[in-house]
């Protein structure tokens, strides 16, 4: 079904300084809001950023059935705006509904409500070389009903909100194993909120301990690593690319599928198997040089510099001249608009 967006612009809009501001705490002037009931979409609007009004019944607030995206728009080199693999975000938000028992946004729909909220908002979009707009698609259950059940009414929304460089210094890393973050056969390869939910006290306890993320493991060995935050891991040591599998427990993530494409082009071998951590143990034992590094959209690359393994912790090697700099800088070559586009990546406005 074609949906049509009505636009109502803010009738000043002001662009303040949001450099020094925590990431995602200044929304952009607008946001996309549409909503589902009688089993389809309508009132599809961009409008000024507003709040909320929700019943204090409303199924998201009490069971968690929400879903959301990240992505991030950029200023190219020739100045124009483009929005970084789109259609895989869609596919991914999509699968992610699905989990949920939210329904199904029409691809064009979620990209017609992105293109027509980063249009109006433009002036929005960092124009520095560490700059770029972060991009929040989400749904949540909106029906009014205190009972167990999959809500018959959602929202849609996008917001955005300017983003600078997300970590300043190379990360320190605790490998968990006491705590998992999903199982075989639950969420985890979902973007769900309640994955984010059941992942602050573990975070948190790693925190108290001077770390900066937790290295998840499998919920059956406490062994294999999967991945951190939000991030997937990868390590680069032996000449091989090697990252954990996307085996339903983690989030099949957008950087991580780009990075590896462009390694393989670049003829790097990459391996998407088991990591045990006792292979990355014995690997830092035999004083092999590691780099390890988290990939996501917020960050892209994020170095590790220490990984801590039991009572032990390990250096990573984080100097100018490793493999992830590499990778990050074709993507950010190929997202400026600078090196071609052979996968259709971009979504120029
Ligand atoms: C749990 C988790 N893993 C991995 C990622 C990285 O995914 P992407 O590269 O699509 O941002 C994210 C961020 O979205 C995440 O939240």
């Amino acid at each position: 079904m074609e949906h049509t967006i009505s636009i109502t612009e803010q009738a000043e809009r002001k662009v303040t300084d949001t450099k020094s501001l925590p990431f995602g705490k200044i929304p952009t002037e607008h946001m996309f809001i549409a909503e589902y009931k009688n089993g389809e979409w309508q009132n599809a609007q961009v409008v000024p950023f507003h709040d909320l009004t929700l019943s204090p019944l409303a199924l998201c607030l009490h069971y968690g059935q929400t879903v959301f995206e990240g992505m991030k728009a950029f200023v190219m080199a020739d100045g124009k705006i483009n929005i970084f693999r789109m259609d895989k975000h869609h596919d991914r938000f999509s699968k992610s509904l699905h989990r949920m028992c939210m329904p199904h946004v029409p691809k064009k729909l979620f990209k017609d409500a992105i293109h027509q909220l980063v249009q109006l908002d433009a002036e929005w979009v960092p124009k520095e070389e560490d700059g770029s707009l972060y991009i929040r698609p989400f749904m949540i259950a909106t029906e009014d009903r205190i009972g167990v059940k999959v809500s018959d009414e959602f929202l849609f929304m996008v917001v955005a909100s300017p983003a600078f460089a997300y970590y300043t210094k190379p990360l320190k890393v605790k490998v968990e194993t006491t705590y998992v973050r999903a199982a075989a056969g639950g969420t985890g390869a979902a973007k769900c909120g309640g994955n984010y939910g059941g992942a602050f006290y573990p975070t948190q306890q790693a925190r108290d301990a001077g770390y900066d993320q937790v290295l998840w493991t499998d919920s059956v060995h406490h062994e294999f690593i999967e991945e951190s935050g939000t991030m997937n891991a990868m390590f680069y040591y032996d000449n091989v690319l090697v990252t954990p599998q996307t085996s339903g427990t983690i989030l099949d993530g957008v950087t991580r599928d780009t990075l590896l494409t462009i390694a393989r082009e670049k003829g790097i071998v990459v391996e998407e198997r088991h990591v045990s951590y006792h292979e990355l143990v014995k690997a830092f034992e035999e004083g092999k040089r590691i780099e390890a590094f988290g990939a996501g959209t917020a960050a892209v690359v994020a170095p590790i510099e220490i990984i801590a393994i039991g009572h032990k912790e390990y250096k990573c090697y984080v100097e100018p001249d490793a493999i992830m700099y590499q990778l990050q800088k074709a993507l950010l070559d190929i997202r400026k608009g600078v090196e071609p586009d052979p996968h259709k990546w971009n979504y120029v406005i």
